[in-house]
């Protein structure tokens, strides 16, 4: 299969999880999105905390659990080892590792071709087997997004890693023990790693340059309900004390940040007005200060936070992705969007993916003016250094939107053709739309409550 066959497939795969009704949407834009819609559980804290129910002794019970494809492949994962998945009732996942076993290496390899999260079960699976097997990693095409990491921080609590044809045998005969370790960059995933690796390792961790994103914070939260001991310092340095035993959790996800900034530039870029229930200021800070910039107006409720477009023009900015408490990289896909309805030039710098504005082809092709500039931008504007990492696009607005006939490239690339779509002038076909289900809970069905004009085709 070549890649485009292959990402159809995903799409597909990621759809039916779902239950997607087809894997193409037509939109007949133009309409102002209206109305509410409520912010799901937060995709990367869940499939993470899900994760973490390995490491216990008892059964961990999970609240909000977002409806997304990312869970059910995580769901088969853990069942996979032996882990019993039940849900009473919607979003609410009870995980019980009382019988946790080796699992075939196909089956994991099989459900780990649209996934990244395999090499997250390393510790745990290193604490109950004393072994895990890491098949080729998936994910989102937005580059490389190599591990190395992972096992550098695994082999300092002093796992032995295997490389070999089916993928990474790692090993750990006398345990893992507390190490000291410092990550090249703040690495989200790296430091979930050294988390759920270090906390039943013998002794104490020192993290280093960790990743300090709410995500993270409340896999924190729901690690020391297990019984487990972490603090971090104000220089994003994380300790971590090896304790022997952990109980299962009982833990209310944190909610999706993604989510509700995607739903918030829908708003604006429509020219609508949508109450995201269940946002939260706290996390959406440096968000919310670039849609005010932007033009935006949005009112902070006990309940959540309702965005608009209040009249006029919109405003040109310059941005950069960042890690927490930066502007996240996840952000940048709609705001772009709604940056070719802003009078001027825009500029979004991404430092975090050397490789995340493949999207922007086809806005352009709907009509939008971006230019890419693949090795950034000198600007004495900058509030970082230049990074090795680091891709520029260029936006000149307004220009109108027309109608296209595109495919999704990846997971927030692909939420972004949604809104062009819906801001544009006429009809849009977007396919491999199952792609979005990987992380936006019943975004068809939100879609329709907003007033969306649509159809879902097969
Ligand atoms: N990196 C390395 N080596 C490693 C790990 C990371 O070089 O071993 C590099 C990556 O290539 C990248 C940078 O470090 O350039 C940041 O990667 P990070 O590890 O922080 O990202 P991640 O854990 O793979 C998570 C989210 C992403 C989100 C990023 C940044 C999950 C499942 N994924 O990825 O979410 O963009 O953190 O916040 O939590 C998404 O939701 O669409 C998504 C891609």
């Amino acid at each position: 299969m070549d890649s485009v066959d292959e990402l159809a497939q995903d799409a597909r795969n990621a759809g039916a999880e779902v239950g997607l009704a087809g894997d193409t949407i037509v939109i007949r834009g133009g309409k102002p999105l209206r109305g509410e819609v409520s912010a799901g559980g937060a995709k990367n804290l869940a499939t993470k905390a899900m994760v973490a129910a390995l490491l216990g002794e008892s059964p961990s019970i999970l609240q909000d659990v977002p409806a997304i494809s990312d869970v059910q492949i995580v769901s088969r994962m853990l069942e996979a080892y032996g882990v019993a998945v039940t849900s009473p009732e919607d979003g609410v996942l009870v995980l019980d590792p009382a019988n946790v076993v080796r699992a075939h290496f196909a089956q994991i390899d099989a459900l780990a071709g649209s996934s990244r999260i395999p090499i997250l079960f390393c510790g745990p699976l290193l604490h109950r087997l004393g072994e895990a097997l890491i098949p080729d990693l998936g994910g989102c095409r937005i580059g490389d997004r190599p591990i190395d990491f992972h096992l550098d921080a695994l082999r300092a609590m002093g796992a032995i890693v295997d490389k070999s044809y089916e993928g990474i045998r790692i090993t750990a005969p006398d345990g893992l023990t507390g190490a000291n370790i410092e990550l090249p960059f703040p690495s989200v995933g790296a430091t979930e790693q050294v988390l759920l690796s270090a906390v039943r390792a013998r002794g104490v961790t020192e993290l280093k340059n960790a990743a300090i994103e709410p995500e993270i914070m409340d896999l924190i939260a729901v690690l020391q309900k297990m019984g487990a001991i972490i603090w971090t310092e104000a220089d994003r340095t994380i300790f971590i004390e090896g304790v022997d035993t952990l109980t299962g959790y009982t833990h209310r996800s944190l909610f999706d940040r993604n989510e509700a900034a995607s739903w918030a530039c829908a708003a604006l870029v429509t020219r609508g007005d949508i109450f995201v229930k269940g946002a939260r200021q706290q996390e959406l800070m440096t968000f919310l200060n670039v849609f005010r910039k932007v033009g935006g107006a949005f009112d902070v409720r006990e309940d959540g936070i309702r965005f608009w477009h209040p009249g006029g023009s919109l405003n040109a900015v310059q941005v950069e992705t960042d890690v927490h408490p930066g502007f996240m990289t996840d952000w940048q896909q709609p705001l772009v969007v709604v940056l070719t309805q802003a009078e001027g030039t825009s500029i979004v710098h991404e430092t975090v993916y050397e490789n995340r504005f493949g999207f922007t082809d086809a806005l352009v092709e709907m009509g939008a003016d971006i230019v890419v500039h693949q090795d950034g931008l000198a600007s004495v504007t900058r509030r970082v250094p230049r990074r090795k990492l680091e891709q520029a696009a260029v936006i000149t607005g307004p220009t109108p939107l027309h109608g296209a006939d595109v495919r999704v490239p990846d997971l927030r690339g692909g939420f972004s053709y949604l809104i062009a779509a819906l801001a544009a002038d006429a009809t849009s076909r977007v396919s491999n739309l199952g792609l979005i289900s990987r992380g936006y809970e019943h975004f068809v069905d939100k879609l329709a409550a907003l007033g969306a004009d649509f159809d879902i085709e097969d």
